[in-house]
């Protein structure tokens, strides 16, 4: 087997009326309880992944979808491309807590906002399967990415007493 290496984009966006959001989403986040996650690649104190599949209304996903919706629309418009939200869920770290290597498998786009981003804990992306060259963008809280779902990436384990918390989005986007 041979390997060959392509550049591919990972676009970033801010979110307008950032603070206003961030109090909203994260009340509305409040709301589900608590559900921890504690397997050998994920150590998770507070996430909904296992509902991510879930056809229930969720308390917050309304808010979720629209904080983005202007980013997507930027991109959209662009690139003349439809693109749909496939899946989503929120992961809330603590002290220790850690999201080993994986990428996102039965999507083409993967997203990430972030939420609440303590200090040097963005996510690591990886330029080879091997993982031996890795990569951080600059991101802050308020931040939108979106990235190749293919893409291997990481959340280190947290050392500081601080919360952080994502939304995960999966996307499809295609050509129209
Ligand atoms: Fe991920």
């Amino acid at each position: 087997m041979e390997t060959f290496t392509i550049e591919q984009p990972i676009w970033k966006f801010s979110i307008d009326g950032w603070k206003s959001q961030k109090d909203k989403l994260l009340s509305e986040i409040k709301q589900g309880g608590i559900f921890s996650i504690k397997e050998s690649g994920n150590t998770i104190y507070n996430t909904d992944y296992h509902l991510a599949n879930s056809k229930i209304p969720s308390f917050y996903k309304d808010t979720a979808v629209s904080t983005i919706s202007s980013s997507l629309e930027m991109l959209s418009k662009k690139y003349n491309l439809r693109i749909e939200v496939t899946k989503l869920w929120y992961q809330q770290y603590k002290k220790g807590d850690f999201h080993a290597a994986h990428n996102h498998g039965g999507t083409n786009f993967s997203s990430v906002l972030y939420v609440e981003l303590p200090e040097n804990t963005q996510t690591s992306f990886y330029f080879d399967y091997e993982q031996t060259q890795e990569y951080k963008l600059d991101v802050k809280e308020g931040d939108y990415i979106i990235f190749p779902s293919s893409i291997v990436h990481e959340s280190k384990p947290l050392e500081l007493d601080e919360t952080k918390t994502i939304i995960s989005y999966n996307l499809s986007i295609e050509f129209k």
